[in-house]
């Protein structure tokens, strides 16, 4: 028993909440959801009463960050990451995928060649051609279960029109958290040729040890100068809904051009409830958090030894970070279309197609583990009823 109650199981159908009321409107109300990134835990009660005690107030009209939001989200970082940042570099967008596409539009035009690294998170490639530029991939390598970078591939992709990378760091969904060495070769091979890293950092928190999250931009100045590092609290304390995010840019001058960018296309400064809770999240949040780590990396010990030992036929290594599995099906010998219908329809357990995440990645499926344990275990049993049928 925790001090935090994560085995405690909470109806979220009825609350608009797109991982259980999406899945029960497409597919009945029997199916358990292990898809989208978002946990079934109850957020720290801090964050709760703090926006209570907001909506209390009767008033709630224009709103702006205070110096005290800076200053925890300042202190988060160095106290978490032991990385060093100053409010000015510090600019709020809804959310990082609207940040990201935001970074996209400003330092892009279309015909631009944007590179990722697949598998890897599927609205990168999607906001890329919606500012009309080319995606190029950069597949990770995968030797043994383990997946690396593929550096003399990169190096052979860039071309004179390359102008960014985005890089997924810890990566989304193979739950590796990069090395120094290996953030370090890609950065200086970007600074090299001139391509702005842009670190979607939202899982850097949730990382298993020994592991440890190196802030990209904290590597070296050079790095620092050549990248915009993407961070929100929204994985960390389950706060999705409030869309807030942080996009931190050391370097003045690519900060400037961002800002306008901003400016132009009337990207909020935030809401009065985002705020409220992300300050007090950083702030109040770190023995909740460190509880829930603990909790979250049982849980994965918990359903790879499961996988292990009572389905073999699906391989899955440990994650580094994230709470997101990455399962290799294909010793099903299904299709891709069969292995969706057979994760639904039979063992009614939903997860994300491998296939959205990149080309070749078909017969993988993605799961998340950001549950209480015993829906894990539901879960897995249906899945193991099945696979024993087939
Ligand atoms: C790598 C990555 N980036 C961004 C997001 C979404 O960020 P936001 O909700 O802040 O737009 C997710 C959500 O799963 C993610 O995994």
């Amino acid at each position: 028993m925790n001090d935090y109650n994560f085995d405690n199981i909470i109806d979220r159908k009825g609350t608009g909440c797109k991982k259980w009321d999406m899945i029960s409107k497409d597919y009945g109300d029997d199916v358990i959801p292990l898809w989208i990134a978002d946990m079934d835990f109850e957020i720290p009660y801090e964050i709760s009463e703090s926006i209570k005690k907001r909506a209390d107030h009767p008033i709630l009209g224009y709103t702006m960050a205070p110096d005290t939001y800076y200053e925890a989200v300042i202190d988060w970082f160095k106290k978490i990451h032991n990385w060093v940042i100053e409010k000015e570099y510090i600019q709020f967008t809804p959310g990082v995928v609207p940040g990201i596409n935001a970074i996209i539009s400003t330092f892009t035009k279309p015909g631009d060649d944007v590179i990722i690294q697949t598998p890897v998170y599927h609205p990168f490639a999607r906001l890329i051609k919606n500012n009309g530029c080319n995606v190029v991939e950069n597949p990770l390598k995968l030797e043994d279960g383990y997946y690396s970078m593929d550096f003399d591939n990169l190096e052979e992709v860039i071309t004179k029109r390359t102008r960014l990378l985005i890089l997924c760091s810890p990566h989304n969904p193979i739950g590796r958290v990069w090395k120094r060495e290996e953030l370090e070769k890609l950065g200086e091979i970007c600074v090299e040729n001139e391509i702005l890293v842009v670190s979607d950092e939202i899982h850097a928190d949730i990382v298993y040890p020994p592991n440890e999250h190196i802030v990209f931009s904290n590597i070296n100045q050079r790095l620092a100068n050549n990248s915009i590092i993407c961070t929100a609290p929204n994985k960390t304390f389950n706060i999705a809904g409030l869309q807030t995010a942080n996009i931190v840019i050391q370097n003045e001058k690519l900060r400037n051009e961002f800002e306008i960018q901003l400016e132009k296309l009337c990207i909020p400064g935030g809401t009065i409830f985002g705020i409220i809770a992300q300050e007090t999240a950083y702030r109040n949040g770190e023995s909740w958090y460190k509880e829930l780590i603990k909790y979250l990396n049982e849980n994965v010990d918990y359903v790879v030894k499961f996988f292990e030992t009572r389905i073999p036929k699906i391989k899955v290594k440990k994650p580094e970070g994230t709470y997101l599995l990455w399962l290799d099906c294909s010793a099903l010998n299904m299709n891709e279309e069969e292995l969706v219908d057979f994760f639904i329809k039979d063992c009614k357990v939903l997860l994300n197609e491998g296939s959205i995440f990149g080309k070749g990645y078909e017969l993988f499926q993605r799961m998340n583990v950001a549950t209480s344990r015993k829906v894990l275990q539901e879960a897995l049993e249906r899945i193991e009823t099945e696979v024993n049928k087939l």
